[in-house]
C-alpha cells in the first residue's frame, strides 16, 4: 500500500497541556461546553472521520483525563499516552510514534482545545489529503487578530512552506493574517522521519509539531493546506474568557440551526443555552432562560421555559409543556405537563397526558397515562399506574436511613391518595384503592378499600368562648397583685 493512499486512518490529540491561563484545577480540556467538555466534543468530531483508533496525549493532571476516556467511552477504541515532562507539541506526537509501528496509513493529529471543530471539517480535511496524496495537510484560517498562533509562512508561488510561531517570528512575519489551527494530516510512516530531525532551539526550547511542515517542504513532500472559511471554529481555548465565547458562538449556531432548520421558536435567542446536539421538534417554542445540554430530543409543538434546565439523556414528546422546571436523565410522552417547579430526576418516566406540577420531585419513577401529582410531593422509587390522582402533599418514604436500603411505592390504576399522605414503603396501593388525608401507610391497601390513619376527630362545643374567658380572668388577677 502506498503511503498516504492507504484507507486506514488513526487520530492522536494532544491534551498534555496545562492550560496555565485557565486559571484552574481542571485540566484544560476537561472544562464544559454547553455540557460536554473540550475533550469529549473533540473525540465525537474525531469520531466522524470513523478513523480505528484515537490516540489521546496526556500529561498534566494525567488521572482525570483517563478517568475522563474510561466514564465517557467514545464509539472508537481510545488509548491514552502519558508524557512526562511536556517538552512540546512534536515530543507529544513522539509519545504516541512507537504505538504507530504497524500503522501505514492517514494520521490526523489535532490540538484538543478547539470544541468548535466540526466532524465535517476534519473529515474533509482526511478526504482532501487522501485524494491529494499529499504527505502533509493542513487546516489554516484568516484572522484579526493573530495572537500568539503560528503564521502560516508561504513562498512567493502561494505554496505553504512552513510555520513559524508567535514567538520566534520577525516583524514582518507577525504581520501575517493567515494562520495554523494545529490541525494536520500525516501520511505515516513517511511523515514520522520527521520527529528524529526536530530540534528545541527555539524561544519555548520545545520540540514544535509545526517544524514538521518545515521539514516536509525541505524534502520536497506534497503539502496540502485547506482554510476554514470563519477562524472562529478552529479557535484554540486558552482562557475563561475564550471559553465564555466558545460557548457563546456554539450556542449561536445551534440556536440557528433550530430556527432556521427545524422550525423552532426560540424566543430570546442570546438568553438561552442550547447544546448543538439537541434535536426540537417543529413548532416548539423555548422561552427565555433555558439551558438545555446533552442527549436531548424534544418532539414538537412543545412550550419549553421559560427557566427551565435539561440535562443527561431526555426525551420528550410531542404537545406537552416543560415550565421553570429542572429534568435530568428522565422521559416525558406527550401532552403531558411539567411545572412549574418541578424537578425530575435520574429515570423517571411519565407516559402520555401525566400531569406533574408545582413543587414535585421525581426520582426513579414511572407515572403512566393521565395521571396528576399536582402539587408538592415527592415520588422516589415508585411506579404509578394511569389515571392515578395524588394529593397535595403526598410523600413516597422510600429511603431507610439505618439500613440505607431503597424500597419501591407502587400505585396502581385508579388509586388516589389524599393530601400529606406518607406511604412507607416498600408498599402497593392496589386498583381503586383511596388513602384518605393525612394518612400514614405501612401496609398494603387492597383493591378498592380506603385506608385512613386518623384519630378520631373531636369536637368541644364552645370552647373558644371559655378559653378566652379563662384568660381574661387570669389577667385581671395578675394586675391586682401590682
Ligand atoms: C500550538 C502551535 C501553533 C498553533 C496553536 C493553535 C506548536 C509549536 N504551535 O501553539 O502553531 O497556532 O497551537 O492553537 O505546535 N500539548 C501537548 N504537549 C505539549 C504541549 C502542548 O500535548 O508538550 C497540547 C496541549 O494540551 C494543547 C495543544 O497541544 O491541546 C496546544 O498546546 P498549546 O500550548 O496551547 O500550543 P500553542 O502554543 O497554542
Ligand atoms: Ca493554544
Amino acid at each position: 500500500m502506498k503511503d498516504g493512499s492507504g484507507e486506514r486512518t488513526r487520530v492522536v490529540l494532544l491534551a498534555a497541556g496545562q492550560g496555565k491561563r485557565m486559571k484552574s484545577g481542571l485540566p484544560k480540556v476537561l472544562h464544559e461546553v454547553l455540557g460536554k467538555t473540550i475533550l469529549g466534543r473533540l473525540l465525537t468530531a474525531a469520531d466522524e472521520v470513523r478513523p480505528e483508533h484515537i490516540h489521546v496525549v496526556v500529561g498534566h493532571e494525567a488521572e482525570q483525563v483517563e478517568q475522563h476516556i474510561k466514564d465517557n467511552p467514545s464509539a472508537t477504541p481510545v488509548s491514552t499516552h502519558l508524557q512526562s515532562p511536556q517538552l512540546g507539541t512534536g515530543h507529544a506526537l513522539m509519545q504516541v510514534a512507537p504505538s504507530l509501528k504497524d500503522f501505514v496509513g492517514t494520521l490526523v493529529v489535532s490540538v484538543a482545545d478547539t470544541p468548535l471543530l466540526s466532524g465535517a471539517t476534519l473529515k474533509a480535511l482526511v478526504d482532501e489529503h487522501k485524494r491529494s496524496k499529499a504527505v502533509v495537510s493542513l487546516l489554516t484560517t484568516d484572522v484579526d487578530d493573530a495572537k500568539n498562533y503560528g503564521r502560516i509562512v508561504r513562498d512567493e508561488k502561494g505554496n505553504v512552506m512552513g510555520i513559524v510561531e508567535h514567538k520566534d517570528a520577525s516583524e514582518a512575519q507577525r504581520a501575517i493574517k493567515e494562520i495554523n489551527p494545529a490541525i494536520y494530516c500525516f501520511s505515516w510512516p513517511t511523515a514520522e522521519a520527521a520527529l528524529a530531525t526536530l530540534k528545541n532551539e527555539n524561544q519555548q526550547k520545545e520540540y514544535y509539531l509545526t517544524d514538521v511542515i518545515g521539514w516536509a517542504h525541505d524534502h520536497k513532500h506534497a503539502i496540502a493546506s485547506s482554510k476554514v472559511p470563519d477562524w472562529r471554529e478552529v479557535a484554540g481555548i486558552n482562557s475563561r474568557i475564550e471559553l465564555a465565547e466558545a460557548m457563546r458562538l456554539m450556542r449561536d449556531i445551534a440556536v440557528t440551526n433550530l430556527a432556521l432548520e427545524s422550525g423552532v421558536t426560540i424566543v430570546d435567542p442570546a438568553g438561552t443555552w442550547i447544546a448543538p446536539e439537541v434535536k426540537i421538534g417543529k413548532d416548539t417554542v423555548v422561552l427565555p432562560g433555558c439551558y438545555i445540554t446533552g442527549d436531548v430530543t424534544i418532539g414538537e409543538n412543545c412550550t419549553i421555559g421559560p427557566n427551565t434546565v435539561m440535562k443527561g439523556r431526555v426525551v420528550v414528546g410531542d404537545n406537552s409543556s416543560v415550565s421553570q422546571s429542572l429534568v435530568v436523565n428522565s422521559e416525558i410522552g406527550n401532552h403531558c405537563k411539567v411545572g412549574p417547579f418541578s424537578h425530575l430526576r435520574e429515570h423517571s418516566v411519565l407516559r402520555d397526558k401525566v400531569k406533574v406540577g408545582n413543587f414535585v420531585e421525581l426520582k426513579k419513577t414511572i407515572i403512566n397515562e393521565r395521571t396528576n401529582a399536582s402539587h408538592l410531593s415527592y415520588l422516589g422509587d415508585s411506579t404509578l399506574g394511569s389515571g392515578c390522582n395524588i394529593g397535595a402533599g403526598t410523600i413516597t418514604a422510600n429511603y431507610d436511613h439505618i439500613t440505607k436500603v431503597k424500597s419501591r411505592t407502587t400505585i396502581c390504576d385508579g388509586a388516589s391518595t389524599g393530601s400529606n399522605s406518607v406511604l412507607v414503603a416498600p408498599v402497593t396501593l392496589e386498583e381503586n384503592s383511596v388513602v384518605g388525608a393525612g394518612a400514614v401507610i405501612t401496609k398494603d391497601v387492597p383493591k378498592g378499600a380506603l385506608a385512613v390513619t386518623r384519630a378520631e376527630l373531636k369536637q368541644v362545643d364552645g370552647w373558644a368562648e371559655k378559653r378566652k374567658k379563662k384568660a381574661d380572668a387570669a389577667k385581671l388577677e395578675a394586675a391586682k397583685g401590682i
